[in-house]
């Protein structure tokens, strides 16, 4: 994957998760992880997809490599219009859902991956980013 490739995936319902997974996983390949850190960027995307899914409806994913300064990192970028995050801070945390779930996508996937931002509105939306890094 060149720095400028980008790919997008429209993420409707849990059969979008296979090809988020597939999708990623190519992605992650293409900019160098072995077979345990692929496993752990493909797993976050897993979570993320699912959140749009469970807790937004609809969305989409964004999928982009990144070189910066001599480094390589894979960035996933999800992002909806669903009804937003109203504590963000209190949806990190491990063991809190709103939906009976286990509460561990958010926390599971920061543990995952190097980097993690989430950007949410209540009415507006929710962008969660993250990122990982390839080590020299
Ligand atoms: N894209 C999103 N839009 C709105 N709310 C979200 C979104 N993603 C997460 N949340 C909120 O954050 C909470 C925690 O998310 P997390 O993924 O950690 O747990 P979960 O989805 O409830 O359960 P699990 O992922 O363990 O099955 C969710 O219950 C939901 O309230
Ligand atoms: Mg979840």
């Amino acid at each position: 994957m060149s720095p400028h490739d980008e790919r997008e995936l429209a993420i409707e319902d849990e059969g979008d998760v296979v090809a988020a997974r597939q999708m990623v996983r190519q992605a992650a390949q293409a900019v160098g992880f072995g077979v345990t850190d692929t496993t752990r960027i493909v797993t976050a995307a897993s979570e993320l997809t699912r959140n749009i899914c469970n807790h937004a409806g609809a969305g989409v994913m964004r999928v982009r490599s990144i070189d910066e300064d001599g480094r390589s990192a894979i960035e996933l970028e999800f992002v909806d219009q669903g009804p937003g995050i109203p504590d963000v801070a209190q949806a990190m945390e491990e063991g809190y859902s709103t939906s009976g779930g286990l509460g561990l996508g958010l926390p599971g996937s920061k543990r995952l991956m190097d980097e993690m931002e989430v950007e949410s509105a209540v009415g507006r939306g929710t962008t969660v980013r993250v990122r990982k890094w390839l080590k020299a």
